[in-house]
């Protein structure tokens, strides 16, 4: 038939088949969903410790660990707890019940009144928590973790990962309006125990007991072993005296002045959480970098994980001193004598070290300048327990200026070598506002 017309058939154009194209269409998200499943596990691994705020819970102060999300990941991370036989594991729910540190009354050896009663909590508070799991839970950290999203990390200390959580909310016009928070975690490598869900517990409930100062920052949710707190951008005290110590910065002596008085202002509210004058808690870690800038510009302190919950005798109701175990020591040399004596302390530890803060303000150095490294640990240690004193320049011992005047003052008010001499957080705190009030 074609030869009679002399054509040959004409190849036609093959319609392109719609298969592979469909899968190609297919192919796309789903090399792409792996990707980013993949970049997910990724980031999951870099934003581990995230994990666990997703998962964690506080029931009646027992924890309770749920591995829902990352169950690969949760393979890296080894809970320690004291009795890990009691764990079960059900339905992708494994359940840890931490028991109270037994070691921790050892650790930290309270010690007995001469009359040889018990010591004993002083307020019930000491023995509570007031975890807000829920609202911990509501914030959006997973959708939120990648790189230059509203979850990013900034830094971690010896015992916490730091990230900065940027938070949205209806503010009172009807706009939507943001503010950053601090999420801090126990750090992801650190063991789950018992002692350090107890260091959590504690720097928690005394910012709980706190928010009424003006002088500690504020908490905005606790759970397990996360801290959410305001992310601050002033900096810390520090970083400022830091600046002003290498002369890149000038502080003005009011504004020494108005900083020592805000720090006394929160080591006093700490020192009285219950208003009876009685110090219940120690913040054990007093130093410059514990005192943030606010809002605005009032230095605020916090970090009360060192701390110590102070007992009473159970018959005489005096406060019981206490001794930390000598592998907590700080490894610095601004602190007491006692505590590089390794012998029983009180709030008493504290004033001293706030008395290394007010010698910074004055001398703009800190003190045993020039022999804080640990080459000198030892020996700056020796001068201190012989009750040596760093040196103070002549022109600063000599200075007219009023605010250097109350500084060396308030130093010695709170560096005396015996504890009991020194004075309490409330007197060191009026009298620097009586020089405020007189001066400016
Ligand atoms: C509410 O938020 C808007 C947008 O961020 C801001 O401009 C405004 O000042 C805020 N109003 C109040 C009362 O905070």
């Amino acid at each position: 038939m074609n030869d009679r017309f002399g054509l040959q058939p004409q190849p036609q154009p093959q319609p392109r088949k719609a298969k592979p194209r469909i899968l190609w269409l297919l192919a796309g998200p789903l090399v792409g969903g792996i990707l980013t499943h993949w970049w997910d596990l990724i980031l999951l691994d870099k934003y581990y410790s995230l994990d666990t705020l997703f998962n964690s819970h506080v029931v009646d102060g027992d924890f309770i660990y749920f591995a829902e999300v990352a169950p690969k990941l949760r393979r890296h991370k080894r809970i320690v707890g004291l009795d890990e036989d009691d764990s079960s594991w059900s339905d992708g729910i494994d359940v840890w019940f931490p028991k109270p540190d037994e070691d921790d009354n050892e650790r930290y050896q309270r010690h007995r009144s001469e009359d040889d009663g018990e010591c004993i909590s002083m307020h019930s508070w000491q023995e509570s928590s007031f975890p807000s799991c829920n609202l911990i839970h509501e914030m959006d950290f997973f959708s939120k973790y990648r790189p230059g999203g509203d979850v990013t990390h900034v830094t971690h200390g010896g015992f916490n990962e730091l990230y900065r959580y940027k938070d949205r909310y209806i503010n009172s016009t009807g706009s939507i309006a943001s503010i950053s928070l601090a999420v801090k975690i126990l750090k992801y490598e650190k063991d789950y125990t018992a002692h350090k869900f107890g260091v959590v517990r504690q720097d928690a409930v005394t910012l709980e007991r706190l928010s009424k100062s003006p002088y500690i920052y504020n908490l905005y949710g606790y759970c397990g072993f996360a801290l959410v707190v305001p992310f601050v951008t002033g900096g810390n005290l520090n970083d400022k005296l830091y600046d002003w110590r290498h002369g890149d910065i000038e502080i003005s002596s009011r504004e020494r002045l108005q900083y020592a008085v805000d720090m006394a202002r929160g080591l006093r509210d700490l020192h009285d959480i219950d208003g009876d004058g009685v110090p219940s808690a120690t913040h054990g870690d007093l130093k410059e970098h514990q005192y943030l800038f606010g809002e605005d510009g009032r230095l605020q302190l916090g970090d009360f994980n060192k701390g110590q919950f102070l007992s009473k005798s159970s018959t005489t109701g005096k406060p019981c001193t206490y001794k930390p175990p000598s592998t907590t020591y700080n490894d610095k040399v601004f602190r007491s004598p006692e505590e590089y004596m390794n012998i029983q302390q009180t709030a008493a530890t504290d004033i001293f070290a706030f008395g290394s803060l007010m010698y910074y303000l004055l001398t703009r150095q800190r003190v045993w300048e020039g022999m804080t490294s640990s080459k000198y640990r030892d020996k700056v240690r020796k001068l201190i327990i012989e009750g040596k004193r760093p040196e103070i320049k002549d022109t600063i011992l000599k200075s007219q200026d009023p605010v250097d005047v109350a500084l060396k003052k308030a130093y010695e008010m709170c560096s005396a070598y015996d504890p009991e001499k020194r004075v309490s957080a409330k007197e060191v705190a009026e009298f620097l506002e009586g020089v405020w009030k007189q001066l400016y």
